[in-house]
């Protein structure tokens, strides 16, 4: 069970917070926010919610007021991701759903980000373009259709959406390499390029980044230089990118084998970092969650296990002042997309999130609170 801190207690203004600290949190209302504490640091701290593209929390009042309380920013789970907003090559897009949510963020005035203009790796790109006829010259059509739909979302938002994710996903965690998709077919490697430069004419005013999974895990070496290996040779050939999405699922392998947590990754992560700071971008978490598939089953232990491991990560990564948001891939455990994904053994739900299927504020929200406490100021950015 989740207990509060005498610190968090004093936060609280509450004076017997000697007699409080040992309460389960869901005793007692939670502040200051998660957001708040972040920008006390000069971070920001925000979460990915859906609207009917898969799951639907959005619909669930208990969520959004978790949201309204905690965030600073919110993210589409899927819901501005190609696939759902265009049938078909000749249909115009519908952003009804992505729209809700951004509508909600502006009256709330929370920041939203675009997520994600171009998810490089075949299952994920809508199924039409895949299956497309490109007919006599396919370069030209490929170009086509992604200018188009770059184009129509980025103009769709202008101001409102401050920072996209233009490229999700395009190295190989196995090989390091570029991944083969029909836009690498017809375009070649350069469809990064042509997304990237459609983008900043398109959304001038937006931060742009490239988002991918690479981790701080041992398993993810080849993943994390190919990634440096491709950022360099973007920014060499004057591709606009800005900054690097950290997706930040951290925990048991993000593949069907589960290993548990691994250790000595504290020196290679920092090297990742380093170079990706010597390059001059930026860097976000932006899909933070924890994957507890190797973990006990015992409540108590393994939300330990998972703070613990969540707070070792943030410190190392929250050192770098030039890492700015931190947004995880859900708030509340019962929504995690983890959930339908690489199922415990035991068939247990998981616990990735910093909130229980009861909306009660479990021990990694306190690891993430105390990781803002801890973590060194840096200049406050009031954009995204
Ligand atoms: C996931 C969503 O959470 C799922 O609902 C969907 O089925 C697949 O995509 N990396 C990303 C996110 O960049 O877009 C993914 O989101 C999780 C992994």
């Amino acid at each position: 069970m989740t207990e509060l801190s005498r610190r968090e207690c004093m936060a609280l203004g509450i004076g017997a917070a000697a007699s409080l600290a040992g309460l389960p949190a869901s005793a007692v209302e939670i502040a200051p926010s998660l957001d708040a504490l972040a920008r006390a640091r000069g971070l920001r701290f925000g979460s990915a919610l859906g609207a009917g593209g898969q799951s639907d929390e959005f619909g669930d009042p208990r969520y959004r007021s978790i949201l309204l309380r905690e965030c600073g920013i919110l993210v589409a789970e899927n819901e501005h991701k190609w696939p759902f907003l265009q049938r078909g090559p000749n249909d115009p897009h519908d952003f009804r759903r992505a729209d809700a949510m951004v509508d909600f963020a502006e009256k709330h005035g929370l920041l939203f980000r675009g997520h994600t203009l171009l998810w490089h790796k075949p299952q994920w790109l809508p199924r039409w373009v895949n299956e497309h006829d490109f007919g006599s010259q396919p370069g030209k059509e490929a170009e086509r259709l992604l200018v188009n739909h770059i184009n129509s979302v980025c103009k769709h938002y202008g101001t409102r959406i401050g920072a996209w994710d233009v490229v999700n996903e395009t190295v190989s965690e196995q090989t390091g390499k570029f991944r083969e998709t029909v836009f690498t077919r017809h375009i070649g490697s350069e469809v990064i390029d042509l997304a990237f430069h459609t983008a900043r004419a398109a959304a001038p005013h937006a931060r742009l980044v490239y988002n991918d999974y690479m981790t701080w895990e041992p398993h993810s070496k080849t993943h994390r230089d190919g990634v440096l290996r491709h950022l360099e040779a973007w920014l060499k050939r004057g591709v606009p990118v800005e900054a690097l999405g950290i997706q930040g699922h951290i925990g048991t392998e993000n593949s069907d084998s589960s290993t548990g947590f691994a250790t000595g990754r504290e020196e290679d992560w920092r090297k990742f970092l380093d170079e990706v700071k010597g390059m001059g971008l930026k860097m976000l978490i932006t899909e933070f969650d924890v994957h507890d598939k190797g973990l006990p089953a015992d409540i108590d232990k393994r939300d330990r296990a998972i703070a613990d491991y969540a707070r070792a990560f943030l410190d190392v990564t929250l050192s770098y002042a030039e890492v700015e948001q931190v947004l995880v891939w859900g708030m509340a455990d019962h929504y995690s997309w983890l959930q339908d994904r690489w199922p415990r053994p035991d068939g247990l739900p998981k616990r990735p999130t910093p909130y229980s299927k009861d909306f009660k504020a479990k021990a990694l929200r306190q690891a993430i609170a105390d990781a803002f406490r801890a973590a060194p100021g840096r200049g406050q950015r009031t954009e995204l």
